[in-house]
């Protein structure tokens, strides 16, 4: 892989610098990657119109062209040159849920490039609920094509430093704009059948989604088994640690939790425990210990999950064991990213 120098873009999201998105956004326009914050997780872009641009996305996450990308746009008309079919149902959709954490599915139109959509006739579309990202978009006048800022499979990225860990030396620009808020992806839909469907948890959660569409289906089937959604690994997320999720009521979770962290500690293993507030005090203090949010605050949990599992691994944990949640609301997003994690 060709070695590229690493440009620093620091950009303050309440008060954005015109003459630095100029520079990134001329940066998309030329072929050029460039890492920009969402209000999910950082996103690596190019020019979704520039198929080899495209392809340097692939080859600098090593990620495998089955796995198709999101395409971000700043409003509803850009959508015109994207897809081919803009249904009802996914009009309403857009109404309750965009700019914010939803991807929609749906019909491609035939500018978009076979790789952004890995060959499949569905292009997957989004407008970010982030400043910076949008003010992006508006100034390279593209569609950006994006995964998260990531080595494939690894933990996605919630601020600059992530990115620079994971993918410095081979992107152009890592605009840094601060810690992302939602801290977990997007929620995938498919808009393209009916009744639409789930495809991957995420920011918006499935209640809130039943509210506009009450039919709508969690096809975990063709999440796990990788079919509709080819990003859907069941290996993904993933810490350098070994990781386990450990389930059940909340005396039992923290008895077995303890019990496994002395398993490993007595083979010599660096232990690394992710808790609730609530919790972490029920851990012996030889474990590293971090809290990640309070059981009834699962906003602060997911915004903090992806910076701590990236510390531990930092702080050279060998072993992760994490807490687990009901599977409602935002946790239900938690805990699929952390049994992929753990797979
Ligand atoms: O929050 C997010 O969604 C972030 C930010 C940067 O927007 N992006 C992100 O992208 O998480 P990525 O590439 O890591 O995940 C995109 C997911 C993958 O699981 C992929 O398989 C799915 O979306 N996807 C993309 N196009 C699709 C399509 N045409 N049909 C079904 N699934 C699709
Ligand atoms: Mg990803």
């Amino acid at each position: 892989m060709e070695k590229i120098k690493t440009a620093f873009i620091e950009i303050n999201k309440d008060n954005i610098d015109k003459e630095k998105i100029k520079i990134a956004g001329k940066a998309i326009k030329d072929g050029k990657l460039v890492a920009f914050p969402t209000e999910t997780v950082y996103g690596l872009g190019a020019d979704a119109l520039n198929e080899n641009a495209v392809k340097k996305i692939f080859q600098v996450k090593e990620r495998p062209f089955f796995d198709p990308l999101i395409v971000h746009i700043s409003c509803l008309e850009e959508l015109q040159d994207i897809v081919s079919d803009f249904p009802d149902i996914a009009k309403k959709i857009s109404k309750m849920f965009w700019p914010g954490p939803l991807t929609m599915v749906m019909k491609k139109n035939k500018k978009i490039s076979q790789y952004v959509t890995a060959g499949l006739d569905t292009v997957a579309v989004r407008i970010p609920k982030h400043p910076i990202a949008l003010e992006l978009i508006r100034e390279s006048k593209r569609p950006i094509a994006a995964p998260s800022a990531n080595i494939f499979t690894h933990t996605s990225s919630t601020n600059a430093q992530h990115v620079f860990t994971d993918l410095k030396n081979r992107i152009d620009i890592i605009i840094d704009g601060g810690e992302t808020s939602v801290g977990v992806e997007s929620t995938v839909i498919d808009v393209s059948i009916n009744p639409v469907n789930i495809l991957r948890l995420g920011g918006i959660t499935v209640e809130d989604l039943k509210k506009v569409i009450p039919d709508i289906t969690i096809n975990q089937d063709s999440i796990l088994n990788e079919s509709k959604s080819p990003g859907m690994l069941k290996k993904h997320y993933a810490t350098k640690a070994k990781l386990f999720l450990v389930e059940g009521g909340k005396e039992k979770m923290i008895q077995e939790i303890i019990k496994k962290a002395f398993y490993y500690h007595g083979l010599g293993k660096k232990i690394g425990i992710l808790s609730s507030f609530e919790n972490m005090n029920r851990y012996p203090n030889i474990f590293i210990v971090e809290a990640l949010g309070f059981e009834n605050n699962l906003e602060l949990y997911a915004h903090n999950l992806y910076s701590k599992m990236r510390l531990l691994d930092d702080l050279q944990c060998d072993i992760i064991i994490s807490e687990s949640f009901e599977n409602k609301g935002l946790g239900s997003a938690i805990m699929d990213r952390l049994r992929r994690a753990s797979n």
